[in-house]
């Protein structure tokens, strides 16, 4: 009984995935536990008197219902499968049993029936056929910590992608990076978010399409915890990871800035020069009214220099004279001409 019980607790120590094999593994003849690994503690002994009736053990142990096939059995009928799978990361770091499991069934399941029955489809999961929950719970029993734990609830996971959306397991030829379904993390992305690969191909767009940088530099496609899946908790700290210059507090704040960065760019490329929103000046007179500096070409009432000589905006940009846009160190920076 003593035994019994530490091959329990070394059974749940094999983490996750262990765990849900352990299920079938409890109905298996296991190894003796070596002898000096037998060491428990009396007062455990004693334990809740509850547990004197020890777990009874699962009534047919007979040793061939473990469900798992012989290691190397898949590869005897899918050869190409197995040679491909160990080019792979998941080929690399696999181990070749596990409780029993062949790597191959750490995905598909326990495939004795599937083999004894020489290839009977019905009796092995296929994840291509499973729902989307099912494949990813399937992938999280090993990749749920990281950057993988905000994957429950994030956008990705309520509109029903899977990891199959973005990610191919089986590679006919050489593995793409990450194991991803397109060659790059951009083409993977653009396959669903059209928009986005559209903005990118303006004339003002970060180093995307050029390949220095991808949509994941930015997001985390399996969730975050901050707004629209960025890989920080605002826009403005996603913008400072790379424009550190623009992070400081300055004498003097342009408060739109402080507040977003996107008031004024847009992260997925633009017509206008620099990222912006919007030409120049609508840019600055979404907010900033526009009587101090007029807007319209001169009139004959308002050509004479005696008037305002100065303050007329036509075809001149506020950044010609108010050119220290995102906040100024100046004393006399108030109103960011310097
Ligand atoms: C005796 C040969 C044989 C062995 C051994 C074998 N398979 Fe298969 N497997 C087949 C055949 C045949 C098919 C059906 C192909 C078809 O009908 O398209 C198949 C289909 C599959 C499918 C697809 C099922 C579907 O729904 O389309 C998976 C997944 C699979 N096998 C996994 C495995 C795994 C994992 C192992 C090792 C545990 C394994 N196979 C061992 C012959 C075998
Ligand atoms: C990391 C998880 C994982 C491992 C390990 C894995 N597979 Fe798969 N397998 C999948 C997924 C996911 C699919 C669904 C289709 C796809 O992504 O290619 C699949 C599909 C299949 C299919 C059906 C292909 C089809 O076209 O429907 C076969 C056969 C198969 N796997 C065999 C194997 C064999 C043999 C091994 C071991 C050498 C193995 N798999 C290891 C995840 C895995
Ligand atoms: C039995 C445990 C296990 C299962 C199940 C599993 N993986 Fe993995 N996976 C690993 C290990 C181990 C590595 C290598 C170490 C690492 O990157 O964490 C890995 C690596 C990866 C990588 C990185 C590959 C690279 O080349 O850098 C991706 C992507 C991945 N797995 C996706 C998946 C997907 C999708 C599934 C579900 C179909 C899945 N894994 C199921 C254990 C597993
Ligand atoms: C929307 C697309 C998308 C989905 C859905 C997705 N992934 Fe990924 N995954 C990526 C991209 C892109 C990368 C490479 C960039 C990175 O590491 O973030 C990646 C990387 C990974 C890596 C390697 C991380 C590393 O640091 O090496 C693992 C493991 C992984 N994904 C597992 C999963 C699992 C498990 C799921 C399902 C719960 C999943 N992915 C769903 C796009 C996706
Ligand atoms: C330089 C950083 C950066 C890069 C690179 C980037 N994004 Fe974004 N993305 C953002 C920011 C910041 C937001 C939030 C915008 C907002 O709040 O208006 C966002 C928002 C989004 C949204 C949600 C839009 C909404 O209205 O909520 C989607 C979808 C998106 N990005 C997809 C992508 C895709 C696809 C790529 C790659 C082609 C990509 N992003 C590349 C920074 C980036
Ligand atoms: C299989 C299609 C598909 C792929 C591939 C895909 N996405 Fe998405 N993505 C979606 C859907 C659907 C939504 C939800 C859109 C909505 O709610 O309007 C979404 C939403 C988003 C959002 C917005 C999140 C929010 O909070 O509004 C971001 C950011 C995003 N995806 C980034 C990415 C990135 C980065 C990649 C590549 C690694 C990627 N997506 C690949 C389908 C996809
Ligand atoms: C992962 C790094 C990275 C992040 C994060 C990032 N950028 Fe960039 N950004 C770059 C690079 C690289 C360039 C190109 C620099 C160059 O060409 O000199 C650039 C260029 C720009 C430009 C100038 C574009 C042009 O046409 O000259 C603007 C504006 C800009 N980024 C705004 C933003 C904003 C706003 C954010 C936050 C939403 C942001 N960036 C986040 C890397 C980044
Ligand atoms: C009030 C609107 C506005 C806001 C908000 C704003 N910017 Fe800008 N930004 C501009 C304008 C206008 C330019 C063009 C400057 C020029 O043409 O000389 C610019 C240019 C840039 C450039 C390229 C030229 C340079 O100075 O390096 C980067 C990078 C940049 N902004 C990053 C940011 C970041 C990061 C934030 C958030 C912290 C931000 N911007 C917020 C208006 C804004
Ligand atoms: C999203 C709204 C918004 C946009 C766009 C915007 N600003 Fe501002 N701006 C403000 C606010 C709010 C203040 C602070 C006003 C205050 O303190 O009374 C301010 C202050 C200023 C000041 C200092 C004025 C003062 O009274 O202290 C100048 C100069 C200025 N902005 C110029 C610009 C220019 C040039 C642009 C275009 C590149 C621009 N702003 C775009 C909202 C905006
Ligand atoms: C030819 C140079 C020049 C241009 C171009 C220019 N400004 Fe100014 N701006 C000034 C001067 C000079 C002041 C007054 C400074 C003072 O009174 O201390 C000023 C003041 C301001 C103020 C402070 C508010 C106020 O009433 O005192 C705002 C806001 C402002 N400008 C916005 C803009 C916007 C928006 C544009 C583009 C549509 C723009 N400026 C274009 C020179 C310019």
């Amino acid at each position: 009984m003593r035994m019994r019980r530490l091959r329990w607790s070394l059974v749940t120590g094999f983490g996750a995935i262990a765990l849900t094999l352990a299920a079938v593994a409890a109905v298996q003849e296991e190894p003796a536990a070596p002898a000096g690994e037998q060491e428990v503690a009396p007062e455990q002994e004693a334990a809740p008197p509850a547990q004197a009736a020890p777990p009874a053990p699962p009534p047919a142990a007979a040793p061939e219902v473990s469900g798992f096939a012989e290691p190397g059995a898949c590869a005897t009928c899918h050869e190409d499968k197995a040679i491909a799978l160990k080019k792979t990361t998941h080929g690399r770091t696999e181990k070749k049993t596990w409780d029993g499991a062949s790597s191959c069934e750490s995905c598909h399941g326990p495939g004795a029936a599937h083999v004894a029955g020489e290839g009977d489809k019905t009796k092995i999961r296929n994840p291509k056929t499973l729902s989307a929950t099912d494949v990813s719970a399937i992938c999280l029993t090993c990749h749920e910590r990281g950057d993988r734990s905000h994957w429950m609830g994030s956008q990705h996971e309520g509109r029903g992608l899977s990891c199959l959306s973005c990610h191919k397991i089986h590679h006919e030829e050489a593995p793409t990076a990450k194991l991803l379904k397109e060659k790059t993390e951009f083409a993977t992305c653009s396959s669903c978010h059209l928009k986005r690969k559209a903005a990118l191909m303006r004339s003002a767009h970060m180093p995307l399409r050029e390949g220095t940088m991808s949509c994941v530099s930015c997001h985390n496609p399996h969730g975050s915890a901050g707004p629209s899946m960025l890989k920080q908790f605002s826009v403005n700290e996603n913008c400072y990871t790379c424009h550190a210059e623009k992070r400081s507090p300055t004498l003097w704040e342009h408060p739109p800035v402080r507040e977003s960065c996107v008031n004024c760019h847009d992260p997925h490329g633009s017509l206008h020069p620099r990222l912006l929103v919007a030409k120049q000046p609508r840019l600055c007179q979404q907010c900033h009214d526009e009587q101090r500096h007029p807007t319209q070409p001169y009139s004959d009432a308002s050509s004479a220099p005696e008037f305002f000589p100065n303050s007329r905006m036509f075809d001149r940009g506020c950044m010609n004279c108010h050119s220290q846009i995102h906040g100024s160190n100046h004393p006399a920076g108030m109103r960011f001409h310097r």
